[in-house]
């Protein structure tokens, strides 16, 4: 039995250590709002913040988490800047990559409150098949304005 702290609660997962943090998230915790893409820690699509940095959760074993603060989109709040710079500039198309999107968009801000272009394209790798990438720049740059107005 593994303890693991996912947004600031304790869940007893009965896993084997090296099953990917992803798959605990979803199935056996149930917070399906992360998503899985690749499965290989290209796409993005399974991100979410251990101890406030982007992890891609399908290629960091449950128990590299141990001990962690784990954040998922679920612990965002729906109320974050970026979540609502997103909502802001209408940026999902048919949003399966946006989760992960949003994580690493916050993740970004809070290394780097005002983000350049050439700091959104260094930090933010993940992939959009709907290819959504100038609304989401425009969202990060928008998010950076409204974080600094709360
Ligand atoms: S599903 Fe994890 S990086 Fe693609
Ligand atoms: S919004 Fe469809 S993959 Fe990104």
């Amino acid at each position: 039995m593994l303890s693991l702290r996912v947004n600031r609660k304790v869940f007893s997962v009965d896993v084997e250590p090296e099953t990917p943090l992803l798959w605990v998230i979803r199935d056996t915790i149930g917070l399906t709002g992360t998503k899985f893409g690749c499965g290989i820690g290209l796409c993005g699509a399974c991100t979410v913040h251990v101890n406030g940095k982007r992890v891609r959760s399908c290629a960091t074993r449950v128990s590299q988490a141990v001990g962690q603060e784990i954040t998922t989109i679920e612990g965002l709040g729906g109320t974050h800047a970026v979540q609502e710079a997103w909502r802001e500039g209408d940026v999902p198309d048919c949003g399966y990559c946006q989760s992960g999107q949003i994580m690493a968009a916050a993740a970004l801000l809070a290394k780097i409150a005002n983000p350049t272009d050439a700091d959104i394209n260094r930090e933010i790798t993940n992939l959009c098949r709907c290819g959504t990438y100038s609304r989401m720049r425009k969202a990060i740059h928008r998010a950076a304005e409204l974080a600094r107005k709360q």
